[in-house]
């Protein structure tokens, strides 16, 4: 069985209540997450901090993401987040998701500067390509490659198709882990982790309510 990383995206979704609700429906599931899998949550910044604690205290098998990080160290950079204080919540970092590149206009050079803050504070990195001519920088745990017009849509990529851009992606950069996002769901899982160069999913919408997330859990299986 290879390795696997599911990732839930929740975007800007879910205030500390709906969070902590999510919580208890995943463990009344009672999910059974084998070995191999590593199932992670990244919800928006203001419900890590009370995730981190009820995770811990029903010792669930889930380990949290953050969706952003700040180019900066700690300092007078007002709203930012800095890697070092993630990494008090947080194991992992989405870094370069493409609602940011669109709606907040993040670049290459920003991008590899958040990947920069997040490795020295020593967050995981998860970064996110709409394709394989994007670049990624040095030191990044696992590519995401996320086709836009897959993203929200309904409409994932062709299993075969995401397993060569992901293929070409981790040889080209390097890189040991590739995941595929853009409308995965329970139903489709199991044809992108099949794929051989497909190491996980990175889900939106299929992450935000527990007993599908928990259905995408069981059906990922190479
Ligand atoms: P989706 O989102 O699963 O809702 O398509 C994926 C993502 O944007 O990471």
């Amino acid at each position: 069985m290879k390795p696997l990383l599911i990732a839930g995206n929740w975007k800007s979704n879910k205030t500390v209540h709906e969070a902590m609700a999510w919580i208890e429906e995943f463990r009344d599931l009672s999910v059974e997450i084998r070995e191999n899998k590593t199932v992670i949550i990244c919800p928006p910044f203001t419900a890590l901090a009370p995730m981190k604690q009820e995770i811990e205290k029903l010792s669930l098998p889930i380990t949290l993401g953050a969706q952003d990080v700040s180019p900066f160290p700690l300092g007078s950079y007002t709203g930012e987040v800095a890697a070092s204080q993630l990494k008090e919540l947080a194991e992992w970092v989405i870094i370069g998701h493409s609602e940011r590149r669109k709606y907040l206009g993040e670049t290459d050079a920003l991008l590899a500067r958040k990947a920069h803050e997040a490795r020295d504070a020593g967050l995981k990195i998860i970064f996110c390509v709409p394709d394989e001519k994007t670049p990624v920088p040095d030191g990044v745990d696992a590519v995401a490659y996320e086709p836009v017009w897959a993203i929200g849509t309904g409409k994932a990529e062709d299993p075969k198709a995401a397993n060569s851009i992901i293929e070409a992606i981790k040889r080209k950069f390097s890189i040991p882990i590739g995941i595929y996002g853009g409308s995965v769901t329970p139903e489709n899982v199991a044809t992108f982790v099949s794929q051989p160069a497909i190491d996980g999913v990175l889900p939106g919408g299929a992450s935000l309510k527990a007993d599908i997330f928990a259905s995408l859990i069981t059906h990922a299986h190479a």
